[in-house]
């Protein structure tokens, strides 16, 4: 809400593109999930791309009560992440848990079955591991902020595909590369 209301602001002073400012225009629907995929889910961040594409968060309502500002993930915790290639268009689903310390990974087509199976995948880790410093986890930012009782803030990442921005585009939630 707080982005919405400077962008005018920002537009005025000549500090942002209008390519930004249709951004803006655009609000994603951020209603319970289609299928819950069997859980109890939270939504806590949804993260646009500069193709039209984007992609919301959700975690289990259970381990967002056990989350700690500071501390890494307990166990279990378990975190999805829905893309859609545009508005409504749901593709694949994402997901991840932290198993003995460490995150597992594995996905599946968002209007299949879920499949909730994890294993260690080194293709998701080694990106992953761009975000060591706040447990592997882009959107751990989101997270704390929900824990402490904001709305889920919507933001754009512009760049494209799951290129990932800068850390402190997730830690503002601010437009941002
Ligand atoms: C090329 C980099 C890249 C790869 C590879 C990648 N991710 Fe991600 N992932 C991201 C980025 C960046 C985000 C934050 C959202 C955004 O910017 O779109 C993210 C977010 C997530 C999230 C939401 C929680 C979080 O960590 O912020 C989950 C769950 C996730 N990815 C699962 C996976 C799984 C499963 C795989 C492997 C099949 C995978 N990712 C591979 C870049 C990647």
């Amino acid at each position: 809400m707080l982005k919405m209301l400077h962008i005018p602001a920002l537009l005025a002073m000549g500090v942002l593109s209008v390519s930004v400012y249709a951004y803006a225009a655009q609000t994603r629907s951020v209603a319970t999930p289609p299928g819950s995929y069997g859980l109890d889910l939270v939504h806590y961040n949804t993260v646009e791309r500069s193709d039209g594409s984007y992609r919301r968060m959700f975690i289990e309502r259970s381990a967002l009560g056990r989350l700690r500002p500071g501390q890494p993930f307990p166990d279990g915790t378990r975190i999805l992440m829905e893309t859609y290639l545009s508005e409504g268009s749901l593709g694949t689903v994402f997901h991840k848990q932290k198993v003995n310390g460490r995150w597992q990974y594995g996905s599946f087509p968002g209007l299949g079955r879920p499949d909730l199976s994890v294993a260690p995948r080194v293709s998701c880790l080694s990106c992953h591991s761009r975000a060591a410093r706040t447990d592997f986890t882009y959107t751990r930012p989101g997270l704390d902020a929900v824990a402490a009782g904001a709305q889920p803030a919507q933001f754009l990442c512009a760049r494209r595909g799951r290129t990932p921005c800068s850390l402190t585009v997730y830690r503002n939630g601010a437009v941002g590369q």
